[in-house]
């Protein structure tokens, strides 16, 4: 995982999406056809609009013969500015638009079809664009050749005319009767409000037996942590470090009866998307940039055929926890930002997180007893103005993509595998030493947020205005945030030296808030608890403790994980950490093994103490 930000924030407003993050509008979503006239080519355009920003999803169906590449073209009606793309490079003159094939969608079949996407600006109206030509020819073609929506658009669902590309349920339908229609049923519901108000949750034995067998381990073995799926394997029980050598399917056998009846949350971390980890090397997985299809047909689908077989528990509650790190790394780790990587510009062109994001949402939505929460880093990634409504845009994105819907997003999950302190007691973000504000000093670095708990409320607001539903909920990962042990202050410092005082007086003990990697001097943090503040539906253990975020040296192995010198002790650090030492405990195995060193220290320096 990589829980990065890069440095120069306050240079970053340069999206203009991000203005829409302050006008709180619900979203409106029109769908439209070309009109129909001659054969060539048919294109279905999907808008989501909220207030100056909106999202287009473009089909183009070639009703010619076959292609080896393409260009759209068409006029905004009004006074519209694409401001990214995937799936596609465009260029836009005036109101004039021409996009093309990327390097690996060009090809299409005579009847076939391609999708690409990109995020917008305008304001007066978003009026659709009424014609379009493909490869300078004027898409004439039947308005619809998927059997989809003429009319009147698709208020539930978004799902654009073609159905269910790829996904599909072939044979086996929805047991659970879902998605009678072919679209996205929406939220069931009869799911509730928070999956962990008065549930037990899910102790993995593979996890607990590692625990208890450390000295002092029983203390907290039977805490629930999450199951990562980290890889294909994973579903089936491949040894893999969470799962052990019981696949999923063992898993929920075994939730089932640690249930007995009674309401229980598991907790299921679905984190393989294609290029995974694309600022860091520690994490990354199994799928190159582009196979996006396997993370479709090879990951998601099963993991969602596995879990509606589970879809008649009704007390089983299945939280997914959706792609850690991801997003925000489309926001603040391409190569415009300082320190940023190519994987991250590629993973942003091709589309292939926030189709995976929205694909995995989708399928994974229709189940009646699972929630989905989507990761949304935490505040030393995030906190910053100029990259919060980025952040939440993207999101939002994400779940209007792949035919997903906001119905298919229960809530969010701050600070997973992180370390970001829940609360500073005493640190007031908004007060200043000796005339100078708090926001000033190093620590902060004009951070609107000092902890995880205000930057989860406020992200929740943030989200609800830009068009999520209401009674979304968030998450926090508090295994290892405690921050206790002897070395944590009882007080605020009494230095009239602004740094100094920040210094002594936070609870956060990493010598960089963008420090992620085993770090030095952590503790277990807050038990979970369901209901914990307003707005926040649990906090959870997300990161098992004791698992490793990565090797401090180079480790080979057979998991797709590199070597990321943000584990290594003795590196200076990069542009992501303001240059400083990386903070993270020596002899350190490869990411998800266990680490021994690192839970004893976890257990000594829990907070609150055990
Ligand atoms: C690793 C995964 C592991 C997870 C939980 C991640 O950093 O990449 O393999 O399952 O942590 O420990």
């Amino acid at each position: 995982m990589s829980k990065v930000r890069a440095t120069n924030k306050r240079s970053w407003v340069r999206r203009g999406l991000a203005a829409a993050s302050s006008v709180a509008l619900g979203a409106s979503m029109v769908g439209l056809a070309a009109p129909a006239h001659a054969a060539g080519c048919s294109v279905d355009y999907q808008v989501n609009s909220w207030g100056s920003g909106f999202t287009a999803n473009v089909t183009i169906t070639n009703l010619g013969s076959a292609l080896s590449n393409w260009t759209l073209e068409w006029d905004f009606p009004g006074n519209q500015q694409i401001t990214n793309l995937w799936n596609g490079s465009y260029s836009q003159s005036g109101q004039h638009v021409s996009v093309s094939n990327a390097p690996y969608n060009g090809s299409v079949p005579a009847n076939g079809s391609v999708e690409f996407g990109f995020n917008g600006s305008y304001s007066g109206n978003n009026d659709v664009p009424t014609s379009f030509s493909l490869n300078g020819v004027t898409c004439d073609g039947s308005s619809d050749p998927g059997g989809g929506d003429p009319g009147g658009g698709d208020p539930g669902g978004g799902d654009p005319g073609g159905g269910d590309p790829g996904g599909g349920d072939p044979g086996g339908g929805d047991p659970g009767g879902g998605d009678p229609g072919g679209g996205d049923p929406g939220n069931p519901g009869d799911k509730v409000d928070n999956p962990f108000a008065g549930a037990k949750g899910y102790v993995n034995p593979v996890w607990s037996a590692k625990a208890a067998a450390e000295p002092g381990g029983a203390a907290v073995a039977n805490e629930s942590t999450a199951l990562w799926l980290d890889r294909i394997g994973a579903i089936e029980g491949n040894d893999s470090p969470t799962t052990g050598n019981m696949g999923l399917r063992d898993h929920l056998d075994e939730a089932v009866n640690q249930a007995n009846g009674e309401p229980l949350v598991i907790q299921v971390v679905i984190y393989n998307l294609p290029g995974r980890d694309c600022a860091a090397l520690a994490s990354n997985g199994e799928l190159g940039p582009d196979e996006l299809d396997r993370y479709k047909n090879e990951y998601i689908d099963p993991i969602a055929d596995i879990m509606w077989d589970y879809a008649q528990y009704d007390n089983l509650r299945i939280v997914n926890i959706i792609e850690i790190d991801s997003l925000p790394n489309l926001v603040t780790n391409t190569t415009d930002n300082a320190g940023g990587t190519e994987l991250c510009d590629q993973m942003k062109q091709n589309g292939n997180y926030v189709n995976g994001v929205g694909y995995a949402l989708n399928k994974l939505g229709e189940i009646p007893n699972a929630y989905n929460y989507i990761d949304a880093a935490h505040h030393g990634w995030i906190g910053w103005d100029s990259n919060f409504g980025p952040s939440a845009q993207i999101f939002y994105e994400a779940a209007n993509a792949s035919g997903a819907t906001v119905d298919d997003v229960h809530g969010f999950i701050a600070n997973t595998a992180n370390y970001s302190a829940l609360e500073e007691p005493y640190i007031n973000i908004s007060g200043t030493v000796n005339g100078q504000m708090i926001r000033q000093s190093d620590w902060v670095d004009w951070n609107q947020y000092l902890d995880e708990l205000t930057f989860a409320q406020d992200l929740r607001q943030e989200l609800i205005s830009i068009g999520f539903n209401s009674d979304i909920g968030m998450l926090i990962d508090t295994s290892r945030n405690g921050w206790g042990g002897p070395d944590r202050p009882t007080g605020p410092s009494s230095s009239n030296d602004l740094n100094t005082f920040v210094n002594q007086s936070r609870i956060d003990r990493r010598i960089h808030p963008g420090n992620w990697c085993n770090q030095a001097g952590a503790g277990l943090g807050e038990r979970p608890t369901a209901n914990p503040e307003p707005g926040i539906d649990a906090y959870v253990w997300a990161k098992p403790p004791g698992e490793s975020d990565g090797s401090s040296e180079e480790i080979p192995n057979n998991e797709g994980k590199g070597f990321d010198r943000m584990c290594d002790p003795s590196y200076g650090g990069n542009d992501r950490n303001g240059n400083n030492p990386s903070g993270a405990l020596p002899n350190a195995p490869i990411s998800g093994h266990w680490f021994s060193a690192q839970f004893q220290e976890l257990l000594a320096n829990a907070y609150p103490p055990l």
